[in-house]
């Protein structure tokens, strides 16, 4: 009960880990460890937030122009609810795991709002009043801050995000909506883009209430813990509040003693910065178990990223993040 337990002490909401429906793992042949997993990610109490990591996406959810399919998703969110945890929901108009039909075609503006429109009215009315957040729009930003070219953004401008907030609000007035996005946690341009987004879409009257940092880290060049807070609070200093996301730290295999230190340290800061600032509300590991991680997929040589190895022992970083909530 150590984690989530912490976390509250320093003031946060939340700490949690996402998960996903068995189906849709990164890794097969892992069903023998189920029981053991299920028993750290529902029983154990060191979490008590969690959020789907594929099964609300587009490709999920209407893999068919208005054809709806909730099965994954409601996998993770029916025991999420069952079990109190508090539930972030993700993600909603996205460039990825988009469904194939959405690119395919050269929609006009008016066509492309309205499947904007029926996506979040449907997907998000099926999870109303069960998402504390929903991630309205994710990654929509470049590097340098200038949006990045999508079917969304190439048809509408940034008026994809104004009409994405608009019909979400309508939708479940009392979900927190979130523009989620990476390589926001420390500052440059990036954090000026979303800085920017937050502000159009205040200026324009339209409700937004949080940022996410997703926070895919390495432990090979962190950020400093300043560098957390800076870039958190230029998003507090607007009125919204802030989330760690979907925490991850990897590192270059061989570990090491020396790379599981700088993991640690690399996982101290960001999490000791979010405790440290008024307003950076939870913490999301993305999943908690390394072989269920994204990482390893997706970066060839980098993996081991969260706080539980394959045998179920913890990473060292387990207690940096233990110590960062500690001394909040
Ligand atoms: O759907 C198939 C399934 O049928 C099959 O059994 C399985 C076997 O491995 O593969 C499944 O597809 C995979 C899907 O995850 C579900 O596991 C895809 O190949 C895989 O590419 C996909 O990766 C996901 C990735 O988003 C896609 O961009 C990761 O699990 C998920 O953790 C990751 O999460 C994203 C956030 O949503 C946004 N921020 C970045 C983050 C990391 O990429």
């Amino acid at each position: 009960a150590e984690l989530d337990k912490w976390a509250k002490k320093a003031g946060l909401k939340y700490f949690g880990a996402a998960t996903d429906s068995p189906g849709q793992r990164e890794r097969a042949g892992y069903e023998a460890v189920y029981p053991q997993y299920d028993e750290i990610m529902w029983e154990s109490g060191e979490f008590h937030q969690t959020t789907p990591t594929n099964g609300m996406k587009w490709l999920f959810t209407e893999p068919q122009r208005g054809v709806y399919n909730f099965t994954e998703g409601e996998i993770v969110a029916s025991r999420a609810n069952a079990e109190r945890y508090v539930l972030r929901c993700h993600a909603l108009v996205w460039h990825s795991q988009l469904a194939p039909w959405v690119t395919a075609t050269n929609w006009t503006k008016d066509e492309l709002k309205t499947i904007i429109h029926d996506h979040i009215t449907n997907v998000m009315g099926h999870w109303k009043g069960r998402c504390y957040a929903w991630d309205v729009v994710n990654e929509a930003l470049n590097e340098d801050g200038t949006y990045r070219s999508s079917v969304f953004y190439d048809t509408l401008g940034e008026d994809f995000i104004k009409y994405a907030f608009q019909v979400a609000h309508e939708t479940d007035p009392n979900a927190k909506l979130y523009y989620n996005d990476y390589n926001l946690e420390y500052p440059g341009a990036k954090v000026s883009g979303a800085a920017r987004i937050v502000s159009m879409l205040q200026n324009a009257g339209i409700h937004i209430d949080g940022v996410g940092l997703q926070s895919h880290l390495t432990a090979e060049g962190h950020p400093t813990i300043d560098q957390h807070i800076d870039a958190i609070s230029t998003f507090t200093r607007l009125g919204v509040e802030v989330a760690l996301t979907e925490l991850d730290v990897r590192l270059t295999l061989p570990a090491t003693p020396a790379l599981l230190a700088k993991q640690s340290q690399g996982y101290k800061n960001i999490v000791g910065a979010c405790a440290q600032v008024k307003g950076c509300i939870g913490v999301t590991i993305w999943d908690f178990y390394d072989p269920f991680s994204w990482v390893p997929a997706t970066f060839a040589g980098q993996g081991l990223p969260l706080l539980w190895y394959a045998n179920f022992t913890k990473h060292p970083a387990y207690y940096g993040v233990l110590a960062a909530l500690k001394n909040a």
